[in-house]
């Protein structure tokens, strides 16, 4: 609290905009931490939910099921790569990512064969909680905890031929369970683009060496890098996928594990200890899945489409103008995600320019979250071509004379 600025208190939101308790409105420039896709107090959205609450509020999700979640279950499942047949549903995106590694722990557990190490990206995240970070190796956020983090092997990001070769490495050794990362774009790393086809060699060769492989679509579902979910960019699919975040919409907190047929018959037998007996209180809560269905109505209509074009569109046009800018080091899009790296000595989310960009956008009526010296901007569907226009102006204005001197 020493160093954060005193939080705004916000009374109401609609579309794109948080109005505040003084009357101040601010562009939620990052979706509310890349949760909300359609914009706020969306009325399909919050009558899908009003209504289901007057009908069944919550359950445990055990002993019994309810229609909300077997009609989420069924609608995902046509969306999602075919080779994903099955859900476990949690309640937030680091659970659905400790889930996923659970899951594949116990597949070689219960097959009785000694694979136990987990493989991820360097520069990743994957949430908050232990396993979670674990995955995400020893980085500067996860610091006080280093000593209790369990040991997970990290290979470069399939930005050169490097990641490939320390793949090959790791696989050979033969006890590796499963490879974990975030596809196309590493988020609260500093969003950074990668192309699909280094990922799909990366996972062809998990294949041929029979590894599990773990999608964390927690950020990049739902549309937010072109497609609608960035598996679709890949030749070969993963073998789990994590969802949460848009998954509602950005309404409630809702999180989703999906898996293959292979993985799931690991698990059937007579024997309880066979089972995955993991659950949340709040596991498929019911609201939240009548929220995600208004919000997979809204995400599917051919004019949400039209809007992830526009934003995609808008968003390269400013890049080609400004990618050769002396003060940008990148700027890059993928979909409706842009990100510019301002010229920095070291790159680092402790980069004293945060607060400075922060502080310089919200007095101008926008509101985004820095890592450090990247600037990005991940907005709701809802937003137009003069909205987006506005804020890219602002970071034009960032760009020139002596803002960041
Ligand atoms: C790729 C990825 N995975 C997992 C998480 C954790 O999600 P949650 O904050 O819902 O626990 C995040 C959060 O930013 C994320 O970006």
């Amino acid at each position: 609290m020493h160093t954060a600025a005193t939080a705004i208190p916000i009374a109401r939101a609609e579309g794109l905009y948080l109005y505040a308790a003084d009357g101040t409105r601010y562009m939620d420039a990052i979706s509310s931490w890349w949760v909300n896709l359609h914009g706020h107090a969306h009325p399909h959205i919050a009558s899908a939910i009003s209504a289901q609450a007057q009908v069944l509020d919550q359950i445990a999700f055990a002993n019994f099921t309810h229609a909300p979640a077997m009609e989420l279950s069924s609608r995902l499942l046509g969306v999602l790569p075919k080779n994903l047949s099955k859900i476990f549903y949690s309640d937030n995106g680091s659970t659905a990512v400790e889930i996923a590694l659970k899951i594949a722990l116990q597949y070689w557990s219960n097959r009785k064969i000694p694979r136990t190490k987990i493989l991820s990206l360097k520069n990743g995240h994957h949430g908050e909680t232990f396993g979670a970070m674990s995955a995400a190796g020893k980085t500067e956020f996860n610091r006080p905890f280093w000593n209790h983090l369990f040991p997970v092997e990290s290979i470069d990001p399939p930005l050169t031929d490097l990641s490939l070769v320390q793949l090959q490495a790791a696989l050979e050794r033969g006890d590796v369970a499963c490879f974990i990362f975030e596809p196309l774009i590493q988020g609260a790393g500093g969003m950074v683009m990668y192309p699909p086809q280094r990922l799909d060699r990366l996972i062809q060769l998990c294949k041929e060496y029979e590894v599990l492989t773990i999608a964390d679509e927690v950020m990049t579902g739902f549309g937010r890098t072109g497609t609608l979910f960035a598996c679709d960019q890949l030749q070969h699919k993963p073998d789990f996928l994590c969802l949460s975040k848009g998954l509602t919409g950005g309404y409630l907190s809702l999180g989703a594990t999906l898996c293959t047929e292979d993985v799931f018959q690991a698990f059937l037998s007579d024997s309880l200890e066979q089972a995955f007996l993991h659950g949340h209180s709040y596991t498929a809560n019911p609201l939240a899945c009548a929220s995600a269905l208004a919000s997979l109505d809204l995400l599917l209509d051919p004019s949400c489409t039209a809007q992830r074009e526009l934003i995609a569109e808008c968003h390269s046009d400013f890049c080609n103008a400004y990618r050769h800018h002396p003060r940008v080091k990148r700027l890059t899009s993928l979909g409706t995600i842009l990100a510019l790296e301002y010229h920095a000595p070291t790159s680092s989310y402790f980069h004293s320019l945060r607060p400075v960009l922060s502080r310089y956008f919200l007095s101008n009526g926008i509101f985004i979250r820095p890592l450090g010296n990247v600037l990005y901007i991940l907005p709701p569907y809802c937003i137009n071509r003069e909205e987006l226009r506005t804020i890219y102006d602002h970071i034009a204005l960032t760009l020139e004379g002596d803002f960041l001197c």
